[in-house]
């Protein structure tokens, strides 16, 4: 196992569900965190318990990552504050379930800032700081979405194939080097993802959501031990497999059947 103790980690969408669990779990390896969301009260509530039980030093950067300007300011606040950043956790992200001409424009935008771009840019200025310094890890989280059309989430389906996409192209890029670069891929996992999203999930399916912690303990597991990309959990990773032999059509016709909004088909213009 990696020794971890005394490093720094900036863990994105920290106040809740995967991303709490990542932070929980760095500081109970003796990581130092930076943990930024927007909901200042919930970061604060977990920078406090988590001082007090591992003895770790954890700022709150209250930022919205939806925002152009946000990755710069987060690394102005960090590494440009003299704080190096070793691991880096983009994690922040969310859905909306809506057909796409249903979803406001600015709502659009705003994941694609936050799931791709922000992601992205993120990625480059801390990796950079991260080769010049010689060490560094960074977890791009995408999700089973990456791998297939989802009607009613198309754009963030779409996004997480890029982000799946980006992160395995760059860890080819930085082979060789000691940086390394990993894809988280969860599937259905009990977060606050769904209640954002607006999808009522049928009480037969809410016992096949994995726990956040089990997924954030995947993902960082994958990291450490050098993987590229990681799909959460032995029946994703079957059910990913399985979708290389089904024709695309298909594949779209299954995510809509798990993913659509029941009553799509009344809103679509004739
Ligand atoms: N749960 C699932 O079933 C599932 C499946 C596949 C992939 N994922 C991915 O897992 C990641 C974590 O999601 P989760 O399941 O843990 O959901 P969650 O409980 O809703 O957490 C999302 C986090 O992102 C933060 N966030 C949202 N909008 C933000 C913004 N504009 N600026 C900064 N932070 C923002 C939220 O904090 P604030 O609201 O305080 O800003 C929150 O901390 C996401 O990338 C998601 O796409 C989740």
């Amino acid at each position: 196992m990696v020794d971890l103790k005394g490093m720094r980690a900036i863990v994105t969408g920290a106040s809740s569900g995967i991303g709490e669990q990542l932070a929980r779990q760095l500081a109970a390896r003796g990581v130092n965190l930076v943990i930024t969301a927007r909901r200042t009260d919930r970061l604060d509530a977990l920078a406090t318990d988590l001082r007090a039980r591992h003895a770790v030093e954890v700022d709150v950067v209250s930022l919205d990552l939806g925002r152009p300007d946000a990755p710069a300011e987060l690394f102005a606040r960090t590494e440009g504050a003299g704080k190096a950043v070793d691991i880096l956790l983009n994690n922040a992200g969310f859905g909306t379930q809506d057909a796409f001409v249903e979803i406001p424009w600015e709502r659009v935008r705003e994941q694609l800032q936050l799931n791709v771009v922000s992601l992205t840019e993120l990625t480059q200025l801390f990796a950079k700081a991260m080769l010049a310094r010689g060490r560094g890890w960074v977890l791009n989280v995408a999700s089973i979405g990456a791998y297939m059309p989802v009607p009613d989430y198309a754009t963030y389906a779409a996004g997480k194939a890029y982000v799946r996409n980006f992160t395995e192209a760059l860890a080819h890029e930085l082979r060789g080097t000691p940086v390394r670069v990993c894809c988280l891929c969860p599937g259905g996992t009990a977060t606050e993802f769904m209640a954002v999203s607006g999808q009522e999930l049928p009480s037969a399916l809410k016992v096949t959501l994995m726990s956040p912690e089990r997924c954030a303990r995947i993902g960082l597991d994958a990291l450490f031990a050098g993987r590229r990309n990681i799909i959460a959990g032995w029946m994703n990773s079957i059910g990913m497999w399985a979708l290389r032999f089904a024709p695309r059509r298909l594949i779209v016709r299954i995510a809509a059947l798990v993913m659509e909004k029941p009553r799509k088909a009344k809103q679509l213009p004739a």
